[in-house]
C-alpha cells in the first residue's frame, strides 16, 4: 500500500507527563487512511498513553493532535468519537450483567448520540472510560433510545462479522475471554469509524485466537476502517501492518515498513534489552 494515502491522524510533538515521569515525550505519530498502522515497543514504551492522549482520556502535556484534518487536541472523547475515531482499552471493559448483543449496541449509541454527555463526572471509570451501564440504563428510557430496531439490526450484523451471532443473547461474562475481545472491538466497530485504535487486541489469547483476530482486523481494513494497531509483539504485526511506528521510553525510535524495522539495529536492540531484563 502506497505511503502517499491521505493522513488521518497526526500528531505534532506530543508529549504526556505523570509527575516527574515523562511517558510520552515529543512524539509525531502519523497513521494514513486504508492502512494498518503497528505502534509497537517493549512495555512502559507510552503507547496506551498515546491512545488515551489522541482519544481524550488524557490532555496532553504539550504538543498537538489533528484527526481528519481538524486540531483535536483536548476534545472530550465523546466529540472525538463522533468525528470517527474509536478505541479499544487494554483492559476489557466489557459489561457482565449485559448481553453480547447490549454491550455492542451501547456502542453504536455512543457513536451516533450525545453520548458521555449524559454522565456525570462520578459515573465515569477511574480509567477515564465510561459508565456503560448507566449509559445504557439512560438509552432504555423511552424517548431517548429511538431507532432501537435499526441499531439492533446494525449490531447483529457487526456480530456477524465477529462470529459472535450465536452468542448475542448470552450474558457476557459467559464469554470466553477470547469473544470478550471480539465484543470489544465489534463495540469499537459498530459505529462504522473512519479509524479505531486497537489497545493489544491479542494480549491473553492463544496462537489460534491471535490468528483468527488478525484476520478480522485485516477484514476490518478492507471494509474501509483504518486502524492502529497497538501490540507489544513484533510477530504479532509483521504479517498485517502496511507501516510500523516503534515506540522505546516514550520516544518514536523507528518507524518504517515491518521488513524496515525487523532490520532497524534501534528496533532490535529495544526488544533484546528488554528480554535480558
Ligand atoms: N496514569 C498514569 N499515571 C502515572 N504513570 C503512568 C500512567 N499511565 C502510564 N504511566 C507510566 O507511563 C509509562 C508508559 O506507560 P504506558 O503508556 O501504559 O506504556 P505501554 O502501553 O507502552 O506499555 C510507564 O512508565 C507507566 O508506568
Ligand atoms: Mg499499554
Amino acid at each position: 500500500m502506497s505511503v502517499a494515502a491521505t493522513i488521518l491522524l497526526e500528531t505534532k510533538g506530543l508529549s504526556v507527563a505523570f509527575g516527574g515521569l515523562l511517558a510520552l515525550a515529543q512524539v509525531d505519530l502519523t497513521a494514513r487512511a486504508g492502512q494498518i498502522t503497528a505502534l509497537i515497543g517493549p512495555n512502559g514504551a507510552g503507547k496506551t498513553t498515546a491512545v488515551n492522549a489522541v482519544s481524550g482520556v488524557y490532555r496532553p502535556t504539550t504538543g498537538r493532535v489533528f484527526f481528519k484534518g481538524e486540531d483535536i487536541t483536548g476534545w472530550k472523547p465523546h466529540r472525538i468519537r463522533r468525528l470517527g475515531l474509536t478505541r479499544t482499552f487494554q483492559n476489557l471493559q466489557v459489561f457482565q450483567n449485559m448481553t453480547v448483543l447490549e454491550n455492542v449496541m451501547v456502542g453504536l449509541h455512543l457513536s451516533r448520540t450525545r453520548g458521555d454527555r449524559y454522565l456525570a463526572p462520578w459515573r465515569r471509570s477511574p480509567a477515564g472510560g465510561l459508565d456503560y451501564e448507566f449509559v445504557w440504563a439512560m438509552f432504555r428510557l423511552p424517548g431517548v433510545g429511538g431507532q432501537e430496531r435499526r441499531i439492533r439490526e446494525r449490531a447483529m450484523a457487526t456480530l456477524e462479522f465477529f462470529g459472535l451471532t450465536d452468542k448475542a443473547d448470552w450474558p457476557s461474562s459467559a464469554l470466553s475471554y477470547g469473544d470478550m475481545k471480539r465484543t470489544e472491538m465489534a463495540r469499537a466497530l459498530v459505529g462504522e469509524p473512519t479509524l479505531v485504535l486497537l489497545d493489544e487486541p491479542v494480549a491473553g489469547l492463544n496462537a489460534r485466537e491471535t490468528d483468527e483476530v488478525a484476520e478480522l482486523i485485516l477484514k476490518t481494513r478492507d471494509t474501509g476502517v483504518s486502524v492502529l494497531l497497538i501490540e507489544h509483539d513484533m510477530n504479532m504485526i509483521m504479517g498485517i501492518s502496511d507501516q510500523v511506528i516503534v515506540l522505546n521510553y516514550g520516544q518514536l525510535i523507528a518507524e518504517g515498513t515491518p521488513a524496515e524495522m525487523q532490520q532497524n539495529p534501534a528496533v532490535i536492540a529495544a526488544y533484546l534489552g528488554e528480554e535480558t531484563d
